[in-house]
């Protein structure tokens, strides 16, 4: 690694509580380059310190390099097969269900799983914990206000049934984010709780090296109890889920054996 990054990394770490060592190198350095240039400096140090002095440079970066891109009900047809796993299998089998969403952006995950649960009328057995690194895209999920491209995938019915719309914003309803707790917690390098009936971790592994992937999903296999289940995204099946000691379910469906 070039040593401007060497002392950004540690600088990162020590300032911002982000352990960027975790991240893939060329994919993560490209994209600090790239938003480091558009702030009009040019060297790793100078970032630095304008990171410090200026909150929006700050926020910039942040937003850049975590990538909260999402939207409710991402991949639709593999949400159907967890609404299919969560009825046939997990109700019958478990008398609550406890549900943790990570790295769960501005919400529409964690929400979307709420709405399989009102729709299939088992949301007073349930909690669902939701969480991510970045505090500010936490607020927007608490706040539960959307736009068009993150509600795109959503039935009309669905749509009337948990939304109001406004202008262009669609307001999330009462009922739906009452379901969800958000917290903020870092895959690297926070502690994992436990106990968990399904653990629901999507489109955030693929930004790992192999090591920091590996141990995540060590960490998911240890939270969740045995039975349980793990969702991954959809780029993102598991290479080794009988080393991991998980079974697979279906492609993005693992089972805690
Ligand atoms: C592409 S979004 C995925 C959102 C949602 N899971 C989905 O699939 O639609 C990736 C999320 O991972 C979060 N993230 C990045 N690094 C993280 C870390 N070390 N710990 C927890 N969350 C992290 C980002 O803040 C971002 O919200």
């Amino acid at each position: 690694m070039e040593l401007d990054f060497v002392f950004f990394y540690k600088w990162v770490k020590s300032n911002l509580k982000i352990d960027l060592e975790a991240y893939k190198e060329n994919q993560l350095q490209r994209r600090i380059s790239t938003v480091m240039r558009s702030a009009g400096v040019s060297t790793l140090q100078d970032y630095a310190k304008i990171i410090s002095k200026d909150e929006q440079v700050k926020r910039i970066f942040l937003d850049y390099i975590t990538i909260n891109v999402t939207e409710f009900f991402r991949n639709k047809e593999i949400f159907d097969e967890f609404e299919t796993v969560i009825n046939n299998y997990l109700v019958p089998k478990f008398k609550s269900i406890n549900i943790w969403s990570a790295a769960c952006s501005v919400g529409a995950e964690p929400y979307s799983i709420a709405m399989i649960l009102d729709k299939n009328n088992i949301q007073q057995r349930q909690k669902i914990v939701a969480t991510d690194i970045d505090d500010t895209i936490l607020n927007k999920a608490h706040n539960g206000v959307y736009k068009e491209h993150e509600i795109k995938n959503m039935s009309k019915n669905d749509l009337d049934k948990y939304f109001t719309s406004k202008g262009d914003s669609y307001y999330l309803s009462d009922k739906v984010k009452n379901m969800v707790a958000f917290k903020k917690h870092d895959l690297i390098l926070d502690p994992y709780e436990k106990g968990f009936h399904v653990v629901v971790c999507r489109n955030v592994t693929i930004y790992f090296k192999n090591e920091a992937k590996n141990e995540i999903y060590k960490k998911i296999h240890n939270s969740l109890v045995p039975g349980g289940i793990f969702f991954t995204g959809a780029t993102e099946s598991i290479y080794n889920p009988k080393d991991l000691g998980f079974k697979k379910l279906s492609t993005f469906i693992y089972e805690k054996v």
